[in-house]
């Protein structure tokens, strides 16, 4: 398959080419009216209009044709990005579970041991349909990576299906596109398109738990005694909390926030140290951490990769 914005978009541009022709046939007709009808040709006398049955057929005939065209256009596109669930002609051979929150984004990967908890950075396979269904935590989101798929709302209490198809590696940005509260425009979504055997490598490496924490060991501490540990969970350790995203893996991600930072050490620590100023509204709350704690909790946190 090609990817759904081609599919979009070489639609989009035959209905143009439609319209425009529509508008070449109005424009056309107007001006031989115009001529036609031009008030030299009846002196003092407003044209005669007399009825004429076919080219009233015809008229009501053309439009109903273009809408049955479009139509039947349409539907085969839709089709061909749908989802497995919604019809679509190419199967699935990949499904991920998609959760939005206030302002965030959870991905679980179903595999034989179990669900594979990421956080704000979609990896999926090459030249792979993948299906997503679309869950909310809280209020209505919207899914949309303009590449790589459609956009889809995620709707409480409802499951929402979109395919996400890359036909290249690389990075692909999208966006929550509902407005969801005061930092929805912070709830930056990412996709990266890795190679089959990347892919797999990085979705083995997220499925463990957390590895050797020595150098850290000061830094967890800090963790799990204080706020961090009742919103945050972190595989391997006693943090299970479910509000906030899975830090297992965090050092290994490209951004924070859902895209408010770039991942640096000295980023983490402003972003740990006052995450209101990057991202106010935020339901990160600032917590009061000595500078010593701060540096243990970088130190901790950038090791999880
Ligand atoms: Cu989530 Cu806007």
């Amino acid at each position: 398959m090609r990817p759904p914005a081609e599919a979009i978009g070489a639609l989009a541009l035959i209905v143009t080419a439609i319209a425009f022709v529509i508008f070449l046939g109005v424009e056309a007709a107007l001006l031989y009216s115009a001529w036609r009808f031009r008030a030299s040709r009846v002196p003092g006398l407003a044209p005669q209009i007399t009825g004429n049955r076919t080219l009233e057929i015809v008229w009501t005939g053309i439009p109903l044709l273009i809408l049955v065209v479009v139509f039947v256009l349409m539907t085969g596109t839709m089709r061909e990005i749908g989802t497995s669930v919604a019809g679509g002609s190419t199967p699935a051979q990949m499904k991920v579970l998609a959760v939005g929150a206030q302002w965030w984004w959870e991905y679980r990967y179903p595999t034989s041991g179990g669900d594979v908890i990421v956080a704000n950075e979609l990896h999926i396979p090459v030249n792979t349909p993948v299906d997503v269904d679309l869950e909310t935590a809280d209020v209505v989101h919207s899914f949309w990576v303009p590449e790589i798929s459609g956009k889809t709302d995620m709707i409480p209490g409802k499951t929402n299906h979109l395919r996400l198809y890359a036909a290249h590696t690389g990075t692909y940005s999208g966006q929550c596109a509902e407005f969801c509260g005061v930092e929805h425009a912070w709830m930056r979504i990412t996709v990266v398109a890795d190679a089959q055997g990347d892919f797999d490598r990085w979705l083995q490496a997220q499925a463990r738990p957390r590895g050797d924490a020595s150098a850290g060991a000061q830094g967890e501490k800090v963790f799990m005694s204080n706020l961090c540990v009742s919103c945050h969970a972190i595989r391997g350790t006693d943090a299970k909390g479910e509000a906030g995203p899975d830090l297992t893996h965090v050092g290994g991600r490209t951004t924070l926030g859902a895209g408010v930072l770039t991942n640096t050490p000295q980023n983490m620590r402003a972003w740990l140290a006052d995450p209101q100023k990057y991202k106010p509204g935020s339901l990160m709350p600032r917590v009061p951490l000595s500078d010593a704690d701060l540096d243990a909790l970088v130190t901790y946190l950038e090791g999880l990769k």
